[in-house]
C-alpha cells in the first residue's frame, strides 16, 4: 500500500479526498502537521507536531448507509494499538478513544456517495501521541491527554502507526469476512459508554439516560428516564455522571 507522508498540509481527510478518485483502497495520507485539521460537526481539531495525523483511504462494497461502521472498526484498531503499548484505552461512543476518561483520538469519517453506492470512505484519525495538552485552548486542555503524558516519555511513533495500520487491517478484513455482530462485540468490550448516564446533542435533538447498550448496526440504546428506549446513529455524547 502507498503511504503518503507531507511535513504540513491543510487536512489529511482534505487531501485524501483529493486523491481517493486516483488511489487503491488502502492508501495512507500522514501529515506532521495540519493548518486546519478538521474534527467533527464543524470542529477544529489542532494539530500541533508531535502528534499522529493520518487518513486512510477505503472503498468498501456497502450499502452507504453503513458506512459509520467503519468508525467503530477504526476505534477499534486505534484502542488495541494504544493497549498495545500497556495503556488502557476505552472507547467512548461514537468515536472518542479516551484514557482515563480523557480524549487522546478523535476519528472523522467522511464518505463520498452517490445514492447508496460508495466512491469512497475517508477515516481520518488524529491521536495527541507526542503533544503538550496542556499548551491546548482552556477548554480542550481539561478533557485530553496523551500517549506521552500517559507514557510518561515519548511514544515511538513510527513503531506506533506501523502497529495502528496492522491492526486496522486484522479489523477490516473481519469487517468484511463476518458478520458486523462480531465487530460490535469487540467495540462492547473495548467501551465505557454502555452502562453510563448520557447525554446525547443528536443533530436533531438532545436525548438523556442511560446508555444500555448498541444494536447490531453501532447505534447507541439509551434507556431515557420515562422507560421509552431510543435508538441513536450519530451525535455527541456527554457522561452525566
Ligand atoms: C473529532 O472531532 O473527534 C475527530 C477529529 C479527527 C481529526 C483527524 S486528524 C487527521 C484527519 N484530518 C482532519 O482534518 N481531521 C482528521
Amino acid at each position: 500500500n502507498k503511504i503518503y507522508h507531507f511535513d504540513e498540509l491543510e487536512s489529511t481527510n482534505e487531501e485524501a479526498k483529493r486523491l481517493a478518485p486516483d488511489e487503491d483502497e488502502g492508501t495512507v495520507i500522514i501529515s506532521e502537521t495540519q493548518k486546519s485539521g478538521r474534527g467533527r460537526m464543524g470542529r477544529d481539531w489542532t494539530s500541533p507536531r508531535g502528534g499522529i495525523y493520518m487518513s486512510v483511504i477505503l472503498k468498501p462494497t456497502i450499502p452507504a448507509s453503513h458506512a459509520y461502521h467503519l468508525t467503530l472498526v477504526a476505534g477499534i484498531a486505534v484502542a488495541n494499538a494504544i493497549r498495545n503499548l500497556g495503556i488502557n484505552a476505552c472507547i467512548k461512543w461514537p468515536n472518542d478513544i479516551l484514557i482515563n476518561n480523557r480524549k487522546v483520538c478523535g476519528i472523522l469519517t467522511e464518505i463520498n456517495a452517490e445514492i447508496e453506492k460508495i466512491d469512497y470512505i475517508v477515516l481520518g484519525m488524529g491521536i495527541n501521541a507526542n503533544v503538550d495538552t496542556g499548551m491546548f485552548s482552556s477548554e480542550l486542555k481539561e478533557g485530553s491527554t496523551s500517549l506521552k503524558s500517559e507514557l510518561g516519555k515519548p511514544v515511538e511513533r513510527v513503531s506506533f502507526v506501523q502497529n495502528l495500520l496492522y491492526e486496522f487491517e486484522q479489523e477490516y478484513i473481519k469487517f468484511k469476512s463476518k458478520p458486523f455482530n462480531d465487530i460490535v462485540d469487540e467495540w462492547i468490550s473495548l467501551s465505557d459508554t454502555i452502562g453510563k448516564e448520557v447525554s446525547i446533542m443528536t443533530p436533531s435533538k438532545m436525548v438523556e439516560g442511560k446508555a444500555i447498550g448498541v444494536t447490531k448496526n453501532g447505534a447507541l440504546i439509551v434507556k431515557k428516564d420515562d422507560g421509552e428506549k431510543e435508538e441513536i446513529i450519530a451525535g455527541r455524547c456527554i457522561y452525566t455522571r
